[in-house]
């Protein structure tokens, strides 16, 4: 599909917009053609802003969300052009050192609920267009609910400390020994799309580990696989192809996009170009991610018995005997990184509530998982995963009972 897409620019086009690309990696994909107001409504679209600060079937960007953190959880405000509930009367200055500092408008420091650690690799110049974009919705009049955060992380000032030990402010600086291409896709991982802010496992104090960069972290009662090139956990068995499909479609042949990442697909990556969603294939194919050890399988014969059966009992009807699934419809576990995981807790949350895939223009109907939580108990769970967790060549650590039991416990809680 993207190498149709992609031999008709080849011949003078192609090397003009090698050319444009070269000049303007951080631009959006077509420059010329875009205005401040276009080219900011796309930013915004690779940042996925009205993600975070559009309530539940609220206004747009009106705020009024609250984002959840290991510290409590953080509404995201109006920032719609309304002067006093919402950006209107900030100025340009203002609003660039609230999206690339943290600064918010009065000089206190804005939580890392609001990825600007992220943003500060985009230019004063993107900023400034994703305001000239907001500047032309209809203002919305919806003052700031309160935050909720508990003692001490309700103290603003001690952001200053975060800032010192976790941010840089350092814009995205292309490495010229890389392709356009490359450069694109990493500035657009690290930049506006953020997704270290999920993928990259966080230290107690909510920074990221930059050691474990794009490795794989928990949140929000979700677990965020491995996306680098590594074979077992990461995205090695995937192609540039798949990964680009499943960014642009929420599905591939292997996985489909569920919870936080199936409203990261509908509202940014299927809306981005395939000229992008392939840059960030490339630029992701080219991180090795972890050295492996291999650790022996520590799941026994029998449990493996006792998981084959409820498999086949329960699961390859869709799943297929051989864990391959039907491609676009019920995924492959053989093939699924997110199957081997290390950190089982979406799996196990999966198979716990059911699952319902993004719904994307390419790919409206996604097809549903049914809930196992009343049919399996605790134990059983635990077998049939650590089934597909150890066959058709795979070798995952061992899942309990009692970790099953924790994830129920933990996502009884929550509506979603
Ligand atoms: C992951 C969620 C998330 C995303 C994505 C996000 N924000 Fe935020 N934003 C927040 C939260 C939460 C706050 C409030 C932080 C606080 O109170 O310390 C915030 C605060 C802000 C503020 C300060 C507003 C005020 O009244 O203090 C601005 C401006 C802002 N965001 C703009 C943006 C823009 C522009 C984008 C896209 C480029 C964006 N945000 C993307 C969560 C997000
Ligand atoms: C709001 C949090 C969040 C953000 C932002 C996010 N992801 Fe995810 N991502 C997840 C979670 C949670 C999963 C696991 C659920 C699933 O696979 O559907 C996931 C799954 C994935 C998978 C599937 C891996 C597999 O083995 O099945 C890929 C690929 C991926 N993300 C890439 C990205 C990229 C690239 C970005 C940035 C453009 C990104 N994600 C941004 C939370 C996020
Ligand atoms: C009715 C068809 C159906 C049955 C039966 C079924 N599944 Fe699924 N399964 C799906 C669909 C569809 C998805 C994708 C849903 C999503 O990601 O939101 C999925 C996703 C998964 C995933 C996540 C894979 C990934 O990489 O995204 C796992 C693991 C899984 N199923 C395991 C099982 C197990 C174990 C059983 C039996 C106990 C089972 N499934 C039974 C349809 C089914």
């Amino acid at each position: 599909m993207h190498r149709a897409y992609r031999a008709p620019t080849l011949g003078i086009a192609s090397l003009l917009s090698a050319a444009i690309v070269c000049s303007a990696y951080a631009s959006a994909s077509d420059p010329q053609e875009f205005t401040a107001i276009e080219r900011g409504r796309y930013l915004s679209v690779l940042s996925d802003c009205g993600g975070c600060h559009t309530a539940p079937g609220g206004r747009p960007f009106a705020g009024g969300r609250p984002i959840e953190t290991p510290f409590g959880s953080i509404v995201a405000p109006n920032i719609t052009p309304d002067p006093e509930t919402g950006i209107g009367a900030w100025t340009d200055d203002q609003f660039d050192a609230a999206v690339r500092r943290g600064i918010g408008w009065n000089g206190t420091h804005l939580y890392p609920a609001m990825p600007y650690n992220a943003y500060t690799r985009m230019s004063r110049d993107d900023v400034l267009s994703v305001r000239a974009y907001l500047n032309s919705l209809d203002p919305v009049r919806k003052p700031r609910s309160r935050n909720t955060l508990p003692f001490p992380f309700n103290v603003r000032k001690l952001m200053a400390v975060w800032n010192k030990l976790y941010f840089a402010a350092t814009e995205y600086e292309p490495d010229p020994t890389r392709s356009p291409e490359w450069n694109r896709g990493k500035f657009i991982v690290d930049g506006p799309a953020h997704c270290g802010a999920c993928h990259t496992p966080k230290t107690m104090l909510g920074g990221d580990r930059t050691d474990q960069y794009l490795q794989g972290a928990n949140l929000q009662g979700w677990s965020a696989p491995d996306i680098t090139n590594n074979a077992r956990t990461g995205l090695g068995s995937w192609t540039a192809e798949d990964i680009a499909l499943y960014l642009k479609t929420g599905h591939n042949r292997m996985s489909a996009a569920t919870g936080p990442m199936a409203e990261a697909v509908e509202l940014s990556t299927s809306r981005m170009t395939d000229a992008d969603t392939t840059a960030i294939a490339t630029y992701l194919k080219s991180l090795p991610g972890k050295a492996e050890e291999r650790s022996a399988p520590s799941v026994d014969g029998n449990m493996m018995a006792a998981g084959g059966a409820i498999y086949r009992d329960q699961c390859s009807a869709c799943h297929g005997i051989e864990g391959k699934g039907v491609a676009h419809l019920f995924p492959s576990l053989s093939a699924s990184a997110m199957v081997r995981s290390d950190d089982p807790t979406t799996v196990i949350r999966m198979l716990l509530r059911g699952a319902r895939s993004a719904s994307t223009d390419a790919e409206p109907t996604a097809a549903g998982m049914p809930s196992y939580a009343w049919l399996l108990d605790d134990g059983q769970i635990a077998a049939v995963l650590n089934y597909v967790r150890n066959s058709w060549g795979a070798a995952s650590p061992a899942i309990a009972a009692r970790d099953v039991t924790r994830v129920r416990s933990e996502t009884a809680s929550r509506a979603d």
